[in-house]
């Protein structure tokens, strides 16, 4: 079974982005192949990886349920299904990358996201590191993909308002039976004046933070990819420091 990073917090903390730099950490230490899953259907992870993405999960399930009869006759629903998926899934340089989207169209999808889950679960027994960049919600991967996670990082800001909704995240993932081997809070764009012990207490296991970063800045404002950012970056200097709780399998 391969080991599941899954990122939550509120739009806009990081969570892309952290993904990406997990991403980066866990190929240039040649720890194992990778499977990026992009669960956010207005999210950007094949860019900020420097990948177009395949076709996404949500459209070809809009595709099934429109025209129950593009599946060929003699193939059960539920392999055709497998097949769609796995043919979706792009190859990048060191990690492969499939976008779940989101499916569209008025039709029932209790029948496929049950199938879905199944076709995920196998999917993700190829890969040695699946890391989910999740929307702000956990809904979409508690419904569609797999319920469990090895490693679920809350991303937040160091305000209080942030840490609050952090809480709430993590809190939720508990009512939707998520079940976490380990969970943490990671606070990023701190910055040196902020008090790290207010942070510390928020309920949550704290791993650390990660500074703001004029180079992601730089990298994102054109539109380049996460492995453009130099190796010395500070910011991918404390996630390489903090890492290792997040993908050490133990
Ligand atoms: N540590 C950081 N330093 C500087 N900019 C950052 C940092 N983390 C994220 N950003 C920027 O903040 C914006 C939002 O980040 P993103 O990863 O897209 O958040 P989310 O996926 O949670 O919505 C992006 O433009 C990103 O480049
Ligand atoms: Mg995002």
């Amino acid at each position: 079974m391969g080991y599941i990073i899954a990122m939550a917090g509120k739009g806009g903390t990081g969570k892309t982005t952290i993904a990406a730099l997990i991403i980066r950490s866990i190929k240039e230490k040649k720890l194992g192949s990778i499977l990026a899953i992009d669960a956010d259907p207005n999210s950007n992870l094949g860019e900020v990886l420097g990948i177009e993405p395949g076709e996404s999960v949500g459209k070809i399930l809009d595709d099934i349920s429109a025209d129950p009869g593009s599946v060929p006759p003699g193939m059960p629903k539920d392999r055709f299904i497998e097949y769609r998926v796995q043919s979706a899934v792009a190859e990048g340089d060191g990690f492969d990358i499939l976008s779940m989207g989101k499916p569209e169209g008025p039709g029932c999808y209790c029948y496929v996201n049950n199938v879905l889950r199944g076709v995920m679960i196998k999917l993700i027994k190829d890969y040695d590191y699946i890391v989910i960049d999740n929307e702000a919600g956990l809904e979409h991967l508690s419904r569609r993909t797999s319920r469990y996670a090895d490693a679920l990082i809350v991303v937040s800001d160091a305000s209080s308002v942030g840490l609050k909704s952090a809480r709430r995240i993590n809190e939720l993932a508990k009512q939707l039976k998520f079940e976490v081997k380990k969970s943490f809070l990671l606070v990023n764009r701190f910055n040196k004046n902020m008090e790290e012990g207010k942070v510390k207490e928020s309920g949550l296991d704290y791993l650390g933070n990660l500074p703001l970063d004029p180079g992601i800045e730089e990298v994102s404002l054109k539109g380049e990819p996460i492995f453009n950012l130099r190796s010395e970056a500070p910011v991918f200097k404390a996630l390489n420091s903090l890492g290792e709780r997040i993908w050490k399998r133990n």
